[in-house]
């Protein structure tokens, strides 16, 4: 051959298939591309990137209705360079900025494995004492007075948990039928399964104490999505028609994402909105759709949906009484047309929640917790069921609370405490830290093999001893003590899958669903903010506030309804998660942060996908520290979930017939999963200064990365 082939310098070809998008300046990623841009945007205007992440996900609120909420809850975690405003702002009481090095920091952390645990909290805190049957003491428990903020390089981190609580009216025994067993409609599908929302009070709180631009400017990007309205794309469409037999049976839902059949029409272009398509206000309310004579398949008539939807109240009343008449299209009992979904190209405009938007912008949290929506959600619940009173939502508070806090490999690794998935993140790479995954390598069955039985122990743990920590009797044990971890990574057998009826108690089905939406964002000067907020499913329990123009949450579905028996995403999970007025129910969400062994920071990451965001977050982790995948490579990569029960190994597309054929023979029972999680993630480069990288997970349709 004359010649020799040109080296891959000359031809430039990149090293991976995957690459993230570049920005010289600060980035956002979300799970929908109008909010990164509202992100981006706020960025570019001065924001940090905490102003970002709240202007993000106050858009999702609106273009992302399945998921990005008003109704429902989450959490953040936040690193920002130089000193904290929070003290400033009367946002910590009397308490300082803690550092690694003091009590909530213990000794094992600085030694190399992954540590602490128990959430320094500004409003609850609670005196820890000696675990009774746990495999060793916590070292450092709820300290009073201690401060929420942890010293780290030359910035600060902070989380904020905005969980949605069970109200006060809320027992134990709430969704338990007489014969013992979960009532699983009531459990997810009433307004029972409404916890008190904290998605509001948590952004405010986080852009109170630690943004940088006035509240007004960071919400008006999400004001005006909802106000002039967004061309629904196919993503959005197909969602809204998976979810019609549920919006369909509450007026509020259904006048707000669905239109009777034959009213509006499919646009002839495309996903953007057709320009040349007539448009015109429906009834207030409904939004403004364009309109043709055809129909939609996928419709259905509103009382016609299947049996087993319709919200019921726990005395089995049921009641469709409209209490904002311009929410609804029609009055109560008016004969139900046959519905379909906004289509493609139909402009989704929500104009009630402007209004609730603007409130909130203008009155804070006093917008959201009181006054006309306040009263329109405790009108709703008192007439169709529902616990919430005015007193749940006026005693609602968001708080600041210490992030949670591990090393791997040398990286400080900071996420959410519990009620938030951090601790079992940190106990999952604790367990897998010594194993030698790079020679073992991404997607061989030696490595899968092991993080499944690694996943198991961690859900066993989570299950058995994990709560809301405000409202436990004695705090949960040290589950990420060396010493216990040892002891844990011991028990793996290298040869054999360990049955999961060897490793605790009763069995379950399964079922999935899902919604949730995580979002990140790096700024100019290094700031970092990881966001993963959660109506629980996918539209929530389905039902929205009339005349406010939001879906409510169905989150007391977390909770454990009744020991052994699983939850929406097949948790058992135990006495711990009990529902408890005021508690916080447990949570698989763990917004992460990840800082370089110099403490600079570098990538923010995190997941929806129930059970599966733990796992999800570990393994975007492992490949971008373990297995030299870049951000957009590790994200990409196919992904395994394994959670003690049911005791199956779940792999997404993308591993080698071969190495289900190994793993079958080590005893796994594998199960061909959906895509799993939308880990939006960025990361700031080094030195600082040279920018940052965005990538859009591509399970994803409408997931995007914006450069400021
Ligand atoms: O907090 C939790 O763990 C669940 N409510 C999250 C639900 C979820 O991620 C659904 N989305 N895909």
């Amino acid at each position: 051959m004359a010649g020799s082939a040109p080296s891959l310098n000359e031809i430039q070809e990149a090293g991976q298939r995957f690459q993230p998008l570049w920005s010289a300046r600060g980035m956002v990623a979300s799970q929908e591309g109008r909010a990164s841009e509202a992100g981006a945007a706020i960025l570019r205007r001065g924001g940090n990137a905490v102003d970002a992440a709240v202007a993000t996900a106050f858009a999702l609120a609106v273009t992302l209705p399945q998921a990005g909420n008003l109704g429902g809850g989450g959490f953040l975690v936040l690193w920002l360079p130089g000193a904290s405003p929070a003290a400033g702002r009367g946002c910590l009481g009397n308490a300082g900025s803690g550092g690694l090095g003091d009590g909530s920091w213990p000794a094992a952390a600085a030694a190399g494995a992954s540590a602490p645990l128990h959430a320094a909290h500004v409003t609850h805190a609670s005196k820890g004492e000696a675990p009774a049957g746990a495999p060793s003491a916590a070292p450092a428990p709820f300290r009073i007075g201690a401060s929420p903020e942890l010293t780290l390089g030359q910035g600060f981190a902070v989380a904020v948990n905005f969980r949605e609580s069970a109200p006060a009216a809320a027992r134990a025994d709430l969704f338990r039928r007489a014969d013992g067993r979960v009532d699983r409609q009531r459990a997810t599908r009433s307004l029972e399964s409404t916890a008190v929302p904290g998605s509001v009070a948590g952004l405010l709180l986080a852009q109170r104490c630690y943004g940088r631009l006035p509240l007004q400017a960071v919400m008006a990007p999400a004001i005006g999505l909802a106000e002039q309205g967004v061309p629904v794309d196919r993503e959005l469409a197909d969602s809204l028609t998976a979810a019609l037999p549920l919006l369909a049976v509450d007026p509020t839902s259904r006048a707000l994402f669905l239109r009777p059949v034959g009213q509006g029409g499919r646009p002839s272009k495309g996903l953007a909105a057709s320009p040349g398509a007539r448009t015109g206000a429906n009834t207030e309310g409904m939004g403004t759709v364009a309109r043709s004579p055809q129909a939609a398949p996928g419709s259905i008539a509103a009382s016609q949906h299947p049996k087993g939807w319709a919200p019921q109240s726990a005395g089995g009343a049921r009641s469709t009484a409209q209490l904002a008449p311009a929410a609804t299209p029609s009055a109560p009992g008016a004969a139900s047309p046959a519905l379909r979904a906004l289509h493609p190209g139909e402009i989704l405009r929500q104009p009630l929640l402007a209004s609730t938007l603007r409130r909130v912008a203008r009155d804070g949290e006093a917008g959201f917790y009181r006054g006309p929506v306040a009263d329109a959600l405790v009108r709703l619940m008192r007439q169709r069921g529902g616990l919430i009173r005015q007193a749940d939502l006026s005693a609602y508070r968001a708080e600041l609370v210490r992030p949670i806090a591990g090393r791997f490999r040398g990286h400080v690794v900071l996420s959410m405490p519990p009620p938030g998935g951090g601790l079992t993140l940190l106990q999952l790479l604790g367990l897998i830290e010594p194993f030698d995954l790079q020679t073992s390598g991404a997607g061989s069955a030696a490595t899968l093999h092991r993080l499944t039985e690694a996943m198991n122990l961690a859900y066993r743990d989570r299950n058995t001893w994990l709560g809301d920590p405000a409202s436990m009797a004695s705090p949960p044990p040290d589950l990420l003590a060396p010493a216990y971890l040892d002891q844990l990574r011991r028990s793996i057998d290298p040869a054999r899958h360990r049955p999961a009826a060897s490793l605790s108690v009763p069995p379950p089905p399964r079922r999935e669903s899902v919604n949730t939406t995580h979002l990140s964002v790096a700024d100019s000067s290094g700031g970092l903010a990881a966001l993963t907020t959660t109506l629980n499913f996918a539209y929530g329990n389905g039902v929205s506030v009339p005349g406010a123009g939001f879906l409510l949450n169905n989150e007391m579905d977390d909770f454990t309804a009744a020991p052994g028996q699983p939850n929406g995403f097949g948790l058992l999970q135990g006495e711990a998660n009990a529902i408890i007025p005021g508690r916080r129910p447990l949570s698989s969400m763990a917004p992460t942060l990840v800082f370089r062994p110099d403490h600079t920071p570098w990538l923010a990451t995190g997941s929806p996908g129930g059970s599966r965001i733990i796992t999800t977050v570990a393994q975007v982790l492992l490949q971008r520290m373990l297995w030299g995948a870049n951000l957009a490579t590790a994200v990409a990569a196919p992904r395994m979930h394994s959670q003690l029960w049911p005791d199956r190994l779940a792999l997404e597309e993308g591993f080698s017939p071969d190495t289900r054929a190994l793993l079958g023979r080590l005893g796994h029972s594998l199960q061909n999963a959906p895509a799993m999680g939308a880990a939006n993630s960025v990361e700031v480069l080094a030195p600082q200064g040279s920018g940052s990288l965005g990538v859009a997970d591509p399970r994803r349709g409408r997931t995007l990365a914006v450069g400021e």
